[in-house]
């Protein structure tokens, strides 16, 4: 097996939960063969890493001045099953598009042959785009779900998988099952409590959708005339734990974000689809004045694109909608996106033990982005500082800014193992 240790030489830009943008500048760092982050040396010499931390390095890697890395992105929230049909169909709202664009497309995945088509594109295009972690939804059918875990893993990108096959874990180190009813309007109470107990029992995360549009809100008050809210219906079946990510959540009180501060359960705010679909603007601040778990997700195919670099750029655009709308709201700035596109997101998936982040003991989970790549979508004019080049990166670069990327060490863009 290949030895995923190496030595990388450069500039770092990452979140930490006391500051949404850390840079370090020529600093060392040292990834085991296990593909975990050894050290992170401030200024280090490349000189004295075998006296110093009694290492020597299969391979160092040289960043050029302006290269940078950044911690893989986190999908929140992606349907894998919807990426054939992504960038159409946009045209309706959310229970009408569901009934006219979805649900048909998705009936198509009892064929395992189509399955293995699309869950293939679109495992490459999300790592591709830089896409290190993702919390996918596949579909009702359980041998083409557990060819996505398999995919996912072929292709060794960190991911969690449903539909859930009970507590058959899979042996992907970097693959893990999701519990997922699909959300509260497609579900009976019996089959919530009954997921509710198969999540209990076997520990396992859970994902869900709430809240995304004002119909779908009506809707549930009358499917389920006994529960308090939206959230209410969710917790009542032991829906809500410190493993849960719910997806959009744009309408959703006060008082039900309290509920989710107080169960742990985390949001994937999804901007795009909020936009495509007409469903909200999700007030992200007012989320994280909750202290609630928050990271981003495209939501393909309700949002049209598959980077979470268009995850970034639309989140920004929803909360300067909301400024404009109302002066006193505080704008997030683009490193608090940052990190909820990397931390946040890894924290929201409870897997920020082990990525998210450049922290020692922690999976490298990285991207080598080149800003100034030849043939890429940035001009660089002057020589810009990192924080300027992570916002120039952000606001304008794409995967042909993004040279490496490495989940748990390993590289696994370009696909050279495949
Ligand atoms: N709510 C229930 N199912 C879906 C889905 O597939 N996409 C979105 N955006 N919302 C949903
Ligand atoms: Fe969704």
């Amino acid at each position: 097996k290949k030895k995923n240790d190496n030595t990388s030489v450069g500039t770092f830009v990452h979140s930490t939960p006391q500051t949404p943008l850390q840079i370090l500048e020529d600093a060392l760092l040292g990834v085991d063969t296990r593909g975990k982050i050894a050290f992170i040396d401030k200024g280090g010499e490349l000189q004295d890493l075998s006296q110093t931390f009694g290492f020597s390095p299969s391979k160092v890697i040289q960043l050029e001045d302006h290269e940078f890395f950044m911690p893989g992105m986190v999908d929140t929230h992606i349907h894998a099953s919807q990426y054939s049909y992504a960038g159409t169909a946009l045209d309706m709202p959310l229970l009408q598009w569901l009934n006219t664009y979805t649900f048909p497309v998705e009936s198509r995945f009892k064929d395992l042959q189509f399955a293995h088509n699309v869950y293939t594109q679109v495992v490459k295009r999300t790592l591709r785009n830089g896409t290190t972690t993702a919390c996918y939804f596949a579909t009702i059918h359980t041998d083409s779900s557990l060819l996505l875990g398999r995919i996912a893993h072929d292709f060794g990108q960190r991911a969690l998988v449903g539909k859930v096959c009970m507590d058959r874990n899979s042996s992907y180190p970097l693959v893990k099952p999701v519990v997922t009813p699909r959300f509260a309007p497609s579900c009976s109470e019996a089959l919530l409590t009954q997921l509710g107990a198969i999540a209990k029992n076997n520990n396992l995360h859970i994902q869900s959708h709430i809240s995304e549009n004002t119909e779908e809100v009506k809707l549930v008050k009358e499917l389920f005339p006994d529960s308090e809210s939206y959230t209410d219906v969710y917790h009542k079946s032991n829906l809500l734990t410190e493993k849960t990510v719910m997806a959009h959540g744009c309408h959703l009180s006060d008082k039900e974000l309290v509920l989710f501060r107080e169960t742990g359960t985390s949001l994937s705010h999804c901007p795009n689809s909020n936009f495509s679909l007409c469903s909200g603007v999700l007030n992200v601040r007012n989320v994280l004045n909750h202290k609630v778990k928050c990271g981003l997700g495209t939501d393909v195919a309700g949002g049209y694109s598959s980077s979470m670099l268009d995850a970034v750029r639309k989140a920004l655009d929803a909360s300067k909608v909301l400024t404009i709308q109302n002066p006193e709201h505080n704008t997030l700035t683009f490193e608090e996106v940052f990190r909820l596109a990397t931390l946040g997101g890894s924290q929201a998936l409870s897997l920020d033990d082990h990525t998210g982040n450049f922290e020692v003991g922690k999976d490298f989970d990285a991207l080598r982005v080149n800003v100034a790549a030849p043939g890429g979508p940035i001009d660089l004019i002057q020589s810009d500082r990192p924080k300027n080049l992570l916002e120039k990166f952000l606001n304008l670069g794409d995967d042909r800014n993004i040279m490496e990327v490495f989940v748990a060490g390993r590289k696994v863009v370009p696909f050279t193992d495949l």
